[in-house]
C-alpha cells in the first residue's frame, strides 16, 4: 500500500475540526490533540482504515486500540459497563482514564481494532478539540498515540509531523497537550485491575472505588495484561540511565527538582522535568523532553529520581521502559 500521502496541518478552529469530522468519514486518518497525548484515529467501524492506521504507525496488529467517543451515553453502545465501571465513568470522564469493559451486543467496533478480543478498551477525552471531531464525527474513532510504533508518544502537533508525515491525511495543531502521558487503563470485569499507570494518579480511582485496584495477573485468561504493553514501547535511541546521583562524561541530564548533581558543568546540556518538584509539570513534560535530548545525540541519557506516587508512579513506568534494552 502506498504510504507517500500529502500530510495536510491545519488549526484546531471550526474548519479544521469539520476537516478532520469529513476526513474521519470518509475513512482518513487523522492525528488530533487530547489532553493526554495526540491520538491518530479513523472511523472505528471501518476495518480498512483501521488497517491503514497500524500500516502507518508500523504497529503488530495483535495490539488492541482504545475507542474514543464523545460521552458515556456513546459509550454503553460499545460496551457493558457494571457498576465499579459505572461509578469510575460519573468520577473522571470525560478525561485520562480508559476502561477495559465487556464488549456490547452489536459492538460497532471492527474485530481488528480489538485484536480479536471480547472486550474493549473506551475513553472519553476532555480536550475541547477531541470532543468537537468525535461529536462532528459522530461515531466512535479508534485512536492510539500517533507516533510510529516504538516511539514516545507526541506530546505537540510538530512531534506527530516528525513521526508520520506522508503516512496520515490530516494532523489538527491544537497545541501541546496538558497531562503529557497516556491514559490510565483500568479493566472493569468482577475487579477492577490497574492495566496501565497513567494520566489519572491511582489514588483518585482507589477513592471512588473506596478499595484497592488490583494488579493484573500475567497468568490469568480472564485478567489480560494491556497487550500493548511491550517492553521497549517507549523508547528514544540513546541510552536511558536511572535513579542517577550524579552524570557521567558525555551523558545529559533529565533532572527532575532543585538538587545539583556531581559531573554536572557548564557543557552539560540539562533539561529539569520540574524545577519546583511538580509531578503534573514534570508528566506534561516528560515525552517532550526525551524527544529533546535525544536529539543531542549524547552519550546517554542520565535522570533523576522521581517520587513515585500520583503521576509520579506513570512517570516512572514510561521511564524504566525507555531505559529497557532494545530489541
Ligand atoms: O491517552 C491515551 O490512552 C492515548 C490517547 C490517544 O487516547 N491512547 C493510547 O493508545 O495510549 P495506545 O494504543 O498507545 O495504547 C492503548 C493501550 C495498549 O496498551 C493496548 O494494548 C491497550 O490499550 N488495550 C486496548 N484494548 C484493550 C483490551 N481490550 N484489553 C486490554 N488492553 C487493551
Ligand atoms: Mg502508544
Amino acid at each position: 500500500m502506498k504510504l507517500d500521502l500529502a500530510t495536510a496541518i491545519v488549526a484546531a478552529g471550526d474548519d479544521g475540526v469539520a476537516k478532520a469530522a469529513k476526513c474521519l468519514q470518509d475513512g482518513g486518518l487523522v492525528a488530533f490533540p487530547t489532553e493526554t497525548v495526540y491520538g491518530l484515529g479513523c472511523d472505528a467501524a471501518n476495518a480498512g482504515a483501521i488497517a491503514r492506521l497500524y500500516q502507518a504507525k508500523g504497529r503488530p496488529s495483535f495490539n488492541p486500540l482504545i475507542a474514543h467517543v464523545a460521552d458515556l451515553a456513546a459509550a454503553e453502545r460499545i460496551g457493558r459497563f457494571d457498576g465499579d465501571a459505572l461509578k469510575l465513568a460519573a468520577a473522571f470522564w470525560p478525561g485520562p482514564l480508559t476502561l477495559v469493559v465487556p464488549k456490547a451486543e452489536n459492538c460497532p467496533v471492527a474485530d481488528l481494532a480489538t485484536a480479536g478480543l471480547d472486550t474493549v478498551a473506551i475513553r472519553v477525552p476532555a480536550h475541547p478539540v477531541a470532543q468537537a471531531i468525535l461529536r462532528g464525527f459522530g461515531g466512535a474513532v479508534v485512536a492510539p498515540s500517533a507516533n510510529r510504533s516504538g516511539h514516545v508518544s507526541p506530546t505537540t502537533a510538530a512531534h506527530v509531523h516528525a513521526d508520520l508525515d506522508g503516512r496520515i491525511e490530516l494532523i489538527v495543531d491544537g497545541g501541546p497537550v496538558s497531562v503529557g502521558v497516556e491514559s490510565t487503563i483500568v479493566a472493569c470485569f468482577d475487579q477492577p485491575v490497574l492495566l496501565r499507570p497513567g494520566g489519572l494518579p491511582r489514588e483518585k480511582i482507589e477513592a471512588v472505588l473506596g478499595r484497592a485496584l488490583a494488579m493484573p495477573v500475567a497468568s490469568d485468561p480472564a485478567r489480560p495484561l494491556a497487550p500493548g504493553m511491550l517492553a521497549s514501547h517507549y523508547a528514544p535511541r540513546t541510552k536511558v540511565r536511572l535513579e542517577a546521583t550524579g552524570v557521567e562524561p558525555g551523558e545529559a541530564l533529565l533532572a527532575f527538582g532543585a538538587a545539583a548533581l556531581p559531573g554536572v558543568d557548564a557543557t552539560t546540556v540539562v533539561m529539569n522535568l520540574s524545577a519546583q518538584g511538580d509531578l503534573a509539570e514534570a508528566a506534561a513534560n516528560l515525552f517532550g523532553y526525551l524527544r529533546a535530548l535525544d536529539a543531542r545525540g549524547a552519550a546517554g541519557i542520565a535522570v533523576m529520581p522521581v517520587p513515585r506516587h500520583g503521576l509520579g508512579e506513570a512517570i516512572n513506568d514510561r521511564l524504566r521502559r525507555a531505559a529497557l534494552p532494545r530489541g
